[in-house]
């Protein structure tokens, strides 16, 4: 079968910039794809400080509705089969943070990801140095608009009549809901704002657009696609998802298996791998001496226990405060690595106050520092209230650091619970949030430790197991394939009436 060209359109991409696992998946993603043989052309916005050098560079105009920026466009070749092109509009990106400062959020936010849906347009209905684009490919609100304005603006509508759309949720609790006013000010008609289209409780969502307009529909594990569904884990969209029926498939993310291997990590002291586990030693102590923490003997013997993340709700940083207390008194030693919301960075401050010799804590982004912490724990605790894949986990396994999660969305797909028989355990897993059950579940956990019988080959299953990109990449090459087939069909409901 012929290859696909392909035009990614996100907000963030390892390494010009990363909050969260969105920036693995846009950076590993192509290039597992380029692999298989396609063309990815992958848009990004020039944030502060990534440096275009070696890109060649247009201008164009961007104009929808009311808005119109003059943006350089700086296409940067990856290989032979990859480029990333930067949306380059100094008045939109050039910031101190990506989407806000701290935890806040930018409040043109909307303007800023409109104008780099339209610029990826733009640039793939300008551009002539490559084949034409099969397949667009959204991720999350913040391209959202990709699809919606490939359906209602005659610049782009002829131009890629044939082009599947493909929109993927990467996280549902990310809406992009705006003031209603935002449809006439990008040009959009007002059959963009029905309640079948990107109507949302009177206002105006990115990405209800986006997975309304789109041929097809993709989230990130089997199991959050089945949530999603459901009006616990729907946040508001279990109803519209419903109705997108077989179009919304479920696709576990990979992980970069060449950028998280213990073998050749180039932020650890020393490197490690299944059957040679000798280097994770060194890695424990030097995170511990990083952390401050006591590197003697019985700290050495206890489990160092880790969590490296966004210290948002939905990562169940509650739980884990509401806990403190008990956790403190279990024999292990902790660590936290994470920015984000200001209850939780003071909370873990605190803890870290109050138990000097057991909890370690880093308020900041640092990736060496994840490197280092994901090699030297023991176990990696997720508590998460709802995880739609989670990247941290098959990072761990990768790196023999047990897993410990709730069982939801990718955690569940990935970890399989350790039992006194279960021949595939790879981790625990609990599934109430509650502090009685992680004080369990930490505790049973702190004991098998100390039985090597036990815990290496737990460890090992788990280092040895597959989580490249290799079967997924496959996977979202079905389904650009399968949009493509339904691009002909597609409605023009949108069509201004
Ligand atoms: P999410 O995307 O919801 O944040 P994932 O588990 O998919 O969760 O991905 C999180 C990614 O972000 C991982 O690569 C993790 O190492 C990284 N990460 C999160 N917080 C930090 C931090 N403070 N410093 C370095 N890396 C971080
Ligand atoms: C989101 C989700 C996380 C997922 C990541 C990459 O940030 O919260 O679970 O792994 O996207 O798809």
């Amino acid at each position: 079968m012929s290859p696909l060209h392909i035009l990614m359109v996100a907000s963030e991409a390892w390494p010009w910039a990363k909050t969260g696992g969105l920036a693995d998946v846009v950076a590993a993603l192509p290039e597992a794809l380029a692999r298989l043989g396609h063309r990815v052309t992958t848009v990004l916005p020039r944030y502060r400080g990534v440096d275009v050098a070696g890109a060649a560079s247009v201008t164009r105009t961007i104009a929808i509705g009311s808005v119109r920026h003059d943006v350089d466009l700086h296409v940067l070749a990856v290989g032979e089969r990859q480029r990333v092109v930067f949306v380059d509009v100094p008045a939109l990106f050039d910031r101190p943070g990506i989407y806000g400062l701290g935890p806040g959020e930018f409040d043109d936010n909307a303007e800023r990801y409109a104008v780099l849906a339209a610029a990826a347009l733009e640039h793939a209905t300008r551009d002539r140095t490559w084949p034409a684009v099969d397949v667009i490919h959204a991720h999350d609100w913040q391209a959202g608009l990709a699809p919606v304005l490939v359906r209602t603006d005659e610049r782009y509508r002829e131009r890629f009549a044939q082009a599947g759309l493909v929109m993927t949720i990467h996280n549902l609790a990310y809406q992009g809901t705006f003031d209603r006013e935002v449809v006439p000010r990008f040009g959009l008609p007002w059959s963009a704002f029905r309640i079948d289209t990107g109507e949302f409780w009177g206002r105006f969502s990115f990405l209800k657009a986006a997975v309304t307009a789109a041929d097809l529909v993709t989230t990130v594990s089997p199991q959050y696609a089945r949530e999603t569904l459901t009006p616990e884990f729907g946040v508001g969209f279990d109803g519209v998802l419903g109705t997108v029926g077989d179009r919304y498939v479920g696709i576990l993310n990979g992980i970069d298996t060449d950028l998280w291997d213990p073998a050749s990590d180039p932020h650890l002291p020393a490197s490690f791998r299944a059957g040679d586990l000798a280097g994770k030693l060194a890695c424990k102590r030097a995170v511990l001496e990083r952390f401050n923490l006591p590197v003697g003997d019985d700290a050495l013997a206890r489990p160092l226990v880790a969590m490296v993340s966004r210290l948002v709700s939905q990562k169940g940083l509650g739980l884990v405060l509401d806990a403190a207390d008990e956790l403190a008194d279990l024999d292990a030693t902790w660590v936290f690595v994470g920015t984000g919301e200001l209850q939780y960075e003071d909370g873990l401050r605190a803890l870290a106050a109050r138990y000097p010799a057991r909890i370690g804590v880093h308020i900041g982004f640092d990736e060496p520092l994840a490197h280092l912490v994901e090699a030297g724990a023991d176990m990696f605790l997720m508590p998460s209230v709802f995880e739609p894949c989670g990247l941290n986990q098959m990072y761990s396994l990768r790196y023999g650091t047990v897993p410990m999660v709730t069982a939801v969305g990718g955690l569940d797909d990935t970890v399989q619970p350790y039992t006194a028989r279960a021949r595939h355990a790879n981790g625990f897993k609990f599934r109430d949030q509650s502090v009685p059950t992680l004080i369990r579940t930490l505790t049973q956990a702190i004991r098998l430790y100390h039985d090597k019988d036990i815990w290496v080959p737990l460890m090992e299953r788990g280092m040895r197991a597959e989580h490249s990109w290799q079967t997924s990449a496959r996977e979202y090459v079905r389904v650009y394939r399968r949009a493509r087939q339904l691009a002909p069909v597609r409605g023009s409901g949108w069509r201004a009436v």
